[in-house]
């Protein structure tokens, strides 16, 4: 049901993603040695991490006994915004409860009705960023978080219910000729996407996406990741989006978060800006050159935490089957 009763949240854009890993030292190699992510700060298992442009850390890795996804947060325009959320949550009987990260010292933590743990921020404490400290830029320069894309059994359903009760606005998405739609990509901030949802057993974490300066950019993370012997981390790509036009590559953790290093999309502000619609079949959505797709993309994700602790448990897609052109 549409929110008519109460003020919407204003939801600014997505903001961290806090992942568990099992081996800090190791996923510290990945993301701060090879990806040359920066770290903001350090605490006895956990980094707070992020790239030249965010003034805030974007990804915390917390050492566990198992990996997942602790939350996705999203910052919100003021404590007004979080008294709004809090307001739907009792309307709809979201659970939720407040919690605190380093410098987010009011961190509304509530599940969404599909089950992903998210949390919404309004103040923060910044630190000035690195995009003009050049001589401190490492590794293939990872800039600013980008979008978040879940696993999601009912995309039409949970895609409606962020339109509706969050604001989100629908930039592209993906159709059959029976008018399913198979994954949606949605947004606050006047870009493509905060929030992808794509069709799959879930809510899972499909990928957790920063933005790149420019595609040689993502060449270059290839190359590294090569030279240090681990391409078997490069999952998918480099290659071109037919949706989003982004030129991108997928790599996996060595917990297996999948990551994308994402680049060269539009912005979504005109007022008048129409949704764009791919035909499922359509292989060009995937990638414009026609590259396949490995079915490990399709089918696999990280664990999302629940609310009252365990994992979240997966429900099996409302649709079935893979699209066209995977390998
Ligand atoms: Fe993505």
């Amino acid at each position: 049901m549409a929110n008519d009763s109460h003020a919407r949240p204003d939801i600014i854009r997505i903001a961290h993603a806090i992942f568990y890993v099992t081996d800090l030292a190791r996923s510290r190699d990945f993301y701060v040695n090879l990806l040359g992510l920066n770290v903001l700060h350090e605490t006895d298992g956990a980094l707070y991490l992020r790239g030249v442009e965010d003034r805030e850390w974007t990804l915390k890795l917390e050492l566990a006994p198992e990996a997942g996804v602790k939350h996705l947060a999203y910052r919100v325009r003021s404590d007004a915004d979080l008294e709004a959320l809090i307001t739907l949550a009792d309307t709809q009987d979201l659970p939720w409860r407040w919690e605190s990260e380093v410098d987010r010292p009011r961190l509304l933590r509530l599940q969404d009705p599909f089950g992903t743990p998210v949390a919404f921020y309004a103040q923060a404490q910044t630190h000035p960023w690195l995009l003009q400290e050049y001589h401190q830029h490492r590794g293939p320069g990872l800039q600013r978080v980008d979008h978040v894309n879940v696993m999601s059994p009912d995309v039409a359903g949970t895609m409606r219910w962020y339109m509706d009760e969050l604001g989100f606005r629908l930039s592209e998405f993906t159709e059959d000729d029976d008018a399913n739609i198979w994954a949606a990509w949605i947004q606050r901030r006047g870009g493509v996407h905060d929030l992808a949802l794509t069709n799959g057993a879930g809510p899972r974490l499909h990928h957790f996406a920063y933005w790149m300066p420019d595609a040689m950019s993502i060449i270059r993370a290839c190359d590294i990741l090569a030279g240090a012997r681990r391409p078997e981390l490069i999952e998918r790509g480099p290659g071109r989006h037919g949706i989003s036009n982004a030129f991108f590559v997928y790599i996996r953790d060595p917990d297996g978060h999948r990551i994308e290093l994402y680049t060269s999309d539009y912005l979504t502000v005109d007022p008048d800006f129409q949704p764009i619609r791919w035909h499922l079949d359509d292989p060009r959505r995937q990638t414009l050159w026609g590259a396949r797709t490995p079915r490990s993309w399709f089918e696999e994700g990280s664990l999302l935490e629940a609310f009252e602790g365990g994992w979240v448990r997966s429900q099996p897609a409302r649709l079935q089957g893979i699209p066209v052109n995977v390998i």
